[in-house]
């Protein structure tokens, strides 16, 4: 199997096949002919970026998202996967082909980074002589991915004119060259992948409909990191331990309260920006040790000015930081009803907790009676 990122070849010298702690690592080679083809605008991150040695799915959402990948791989559906910057869409592409049996490449490409001019020729392949600069007959994108994947970033930067002829092509299952006649019947899996708002693109006239639809056959979600916490600290420790053995040091502690940040903090750019902030930590760290101040963020948390570590360390109670980050997560993922939401999940569990007794729960949570059964009736669990 080969796996290539634009003009580059990557081997694995290994299989991904296991999600979580398998360890696969990867040669980088050149691949000449085609780097004059298309030159990555950011190919050094792109590369480290498939370097993953292992994929964390730690959190419950996460496994979710994982079982569904087992349980498409197989197919030939079209999958669109749709996520914020940084999410690993990438990676749950690779994974996507690793698992579906497809014994041909999987093909990256970065629709945004398609020249203008030569994108055609580019996904589709050309003839010799069909534009000026066309002195040899290439095969594009899309043969290169005969038998495999051919993972379509940012799709939603595909220039309408191209749209079209994506459509076709995904259709007839079969590809023209530029300059040529002869279709070439074709075996590829599609993968698209946006972190945009495609039905609003859709509505704006910047993305066919058509072609959305014919790309959405299974849609994948990778939530963003904020909503799935319990990959943090899993993610943070193999990020961790891989900067750690690439630069021989010591895999260093991560303190308490450290963790405790890295838990509370939004994380705008994902797993791509916990990945940076754990690197710049090992970095500055000192001792062996991580602190908070060892973590520098790209953003200031939105909601407060007081970060959870100042507040535990003033003696607050830590089981109302736990709720306070949570709730500040909640916010930030703009939950519907969510005072409702939460009210009822303060009533419920009293009540679960005190045997369904409403003087003990009324005494736990320090209201009257009277109230607590106003309470209970609004959620349900007593009858007016
Ligand atoms: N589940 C995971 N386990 C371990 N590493 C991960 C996981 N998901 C993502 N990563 C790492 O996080 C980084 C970002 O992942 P990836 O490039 O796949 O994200 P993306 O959604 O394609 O981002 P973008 O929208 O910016 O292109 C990569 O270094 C990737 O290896
Ligand atoms: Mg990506």
């Amino acid at each position: 199997m080969q796996d290539r990122y634009l003009g580059m070849n990557l081997k694995p010298t290994g299989v991904a096949d296991t999600p979580v702690g398998d360890s696969h690592s990867w040669q980088l080679t050149m691949r000449p002919e085609s780097s004059a083809v298309l030159v990555h605008p950011n190919a050094q991150s792109n590369v480290l970026s498939v370097r993953a040695k292992a994929m964390i799915f730690a959190d419950a959402q996460s496994q979710a998202l994982l079982d569904q990948v087992e349980r498409f791989a197989p197919s030939e559906a079209t999958v669109l996967i749709i996520g914020e910057t940084g999410t690993g869409k990438e990676l749950v592409a690779r994974h996507l082909h690793t698992r579906s049996g497809r014994r041909g490449d999987f093909v990256a490409v970065t629709c945004g980074a398609l020249s203008q001019t030569l994108a055609e020729a580019e996904l589709f392949g050309h003839q010799a002589g069909s534009f000026t600069g066309a002195t040899q007959t290439r095969a594009g994108w899309f043969e290169s991915a005969n038998g495999g994947t051919l993972f379509l970033d940012e799709i939603g930067d595909l220039p309408l004119a191209l749209q079209v002829k994506l459509l076709r092509v995904i259709q007839e299952r079969e590809v023209v060259r530029v300059g040529a006649r002869t279709p070439i019947p074709l075996d590829v899996r599609v993968v698209a992948a946006t972190n945009l708002d495609l039905p609003a693109a859709v509505e704006a006239g910047r993305f066919r409909a058509d072609l959305y639809y014919r790309l959405n056959v299974v849609t994948l979600q990778v939530p963003p990191l904020a909503e799935r916490p319990g990959d943090i600290l899993p993610l943070a420790s193999h990020f961790l331990r891989m900067y750690s053995e690439r630069l021989g040091v010591q895999q260093p502690e991560v303190l308490p309260e450290t963790q405790d940040a890295l838990l509370y903090y939004s994380w705008p750019g994902n797993i791509r920006e916990l990945e940076n902030v754990v690197h710049a930590a090992l970095l500055t760290s000192r001792n062996g040790v991580i602190r908070p101040e060892n973590l520098r963020f790209a953003a200031m948390p939105p909601t407060t000015s007081t970060p959870v570590v100042a507040a535990t360390a003033a003696g607050a109670d830590p089981g109302f930081e736990a709720i306070r980050s949570a709730l500040r997560r909640l916010l930030e993922s703009q939950s519907p009803e969510l005072y409702d939401k939460l009210e009822a999940l303060i009533v419920k569990e009293t009540f679960a907790s005190s045997g369904d007794n409403q003087v003990r729960s009324a005494k736990l949570l320090g209201i009257s009676r009277n109230n607590l059964r106003t309470l209970l009736k609004r959620h349900g669990l007593i009858s007016g």
